[in-house]
């Protein structure tokens, strides 16, 4: 009698085990098995109607039972929980949101994209031109004669004979002056290359801010006032400042602009090599040729241009000591701007 019950209650369990799929089940398993009133429980009560002489053998078995009913409904009890776990851990709409990682602008846009805001706030709109530019746009329109040796000034990439990358974005100029009635007030921020070796202070391409007004009765007084409210905004209302003549073959009269060294404050320090002044832009009013290249009558319009560069003003500010650093795209270098 027993023999049987104990083999129908293992046959019972064994078709019931793989239905139990919840904590729920489990639980009904266990009340009907495991428990003080359960079936395993009875098994035990009938131990006591056996003869003495059986009791050992009978008690071993259903010891057995117990034991492998125990393992089961543990191993199913941890099995239940993971997939609880791992459905909670697929969603979990408690869960915040996952930031995504925030990039920055590069110094150099920055400071690029300060010089813009500023003469925007004056009134010149923003032009962009090619940086595969033709001889004519990058030199001859802008009164580079084809031996001038100006052109030895800047080291150029040839594409072609006559296809260069540019070299500075003053060709820009051309291209505006050419494409639309005057006047014309806008500064042409981009890309330029030169033929340089790469070292710390050096680099093969670089930024630069070219700006151009041409109208009737446009004057130096007009280009230094310009000049001078960018400088104060950009590098501080108490710099100094002084222009020195110099020459381009497309303006005339030429200057450059210096203002106090920022580090040193004009004492003299290794960046301004002991000068105590900063070289930060060429300019001038516009070749009477470069005019006429570009249709206009230099005796009834006249216009200034300057040109500007964002790298090493950008080095400065940030106290960078490798311009190369700017351009490994290093994530740890450009997370701290
Ligand atoms: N293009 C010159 C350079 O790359 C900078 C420059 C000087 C631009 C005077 C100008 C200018 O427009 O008027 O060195």
């Amino acid at each position: 009698m027993l023999e049987k019950k104990i083999s129908d209650l293992q046959a019972e369990v064994e078709k019931l085990l793989p239905t139990i799929s919840s904590m729920d089940d489990l639980e009904k398993f266990r009340i009907e098995f495991l428990s003080r009133s359960g079936k395993l429980a009875s098994l035990y009560e009938e131990l006591k109607t056996v003869p003495n002489d059986q009791k050992p053998l009978f008690g071993q078995k259903i010891n057995g039972v117990k034991k492998t009913l125990e393992a089961q409904f543990e191993m199913i009890r941890s099995a239940i929980n993971a997939t609880a776990t791992k459905q909670k851990n697929e969603i979990d709409i408690s869960l915040p949101g996952r930031m995504r990682p925030k990039g920055t602008h590069h110094p150099i846009t920055q400071t690029m994209e300060e010089m813009k805001e500023i003469f925007v706030s004056m009134g010149f709109g923003i032009e962009y031109g090619p940086e595969i530019e033709d001889d004519y746009h990058n030199f001859e329109a802008l009164n580079f004669a084809p031996n001038h040796p100006a052109r030895d000034m800047q080291d150029t990439f040839f594409i072609k004979d006559d296809v260069v990358l540019r070299t500075h974005t003053t060709p820009v100029q051309i291209r505006v002056m050419k494409s639309r009635p005057l006047p014309v007030r806008v500064i042409m921020p981009g890309r330029v290359y030169r033929n340089e070796a790469v070292s710390a202070r050096a680099n093969y391409f670089f930024h630069q801010v070219d700006g151009l007004y041409v109208d009737k009765h446009v004057s130096f007084a007009d280009l230094k006032g310009t000049l001078v409210t960018f400088a104060k905004n950009f590098y501080g209302s108490d710099i100094k400042y002084r222009f020195r003549p110099s020459y381009f073959p497309f303006t005339e009269p030429s200057l450059e602009m210096d203002i106090t060294c920022f580090l040193c404050k004009g004492k003299g320090c290794r960046i301004c090599k002991q000068s105590g002044w900063l070289e930060v832009l060429g300019a001038g009013m516009v070749h009477p040729n470069v005019l006429r290249n570009c249709g206009h009558d230099p005796e009834k319009v006249s216009g200034y241009a300057f040109g500007m560069g964002a790298d090493r003003i950008s080095i400065l500010r940030y106290g960078i000591d490798d311009i190369r650093i700017f351009f490994d795209n290093d994530i740890r270098f450009l997370n701290q701007f």
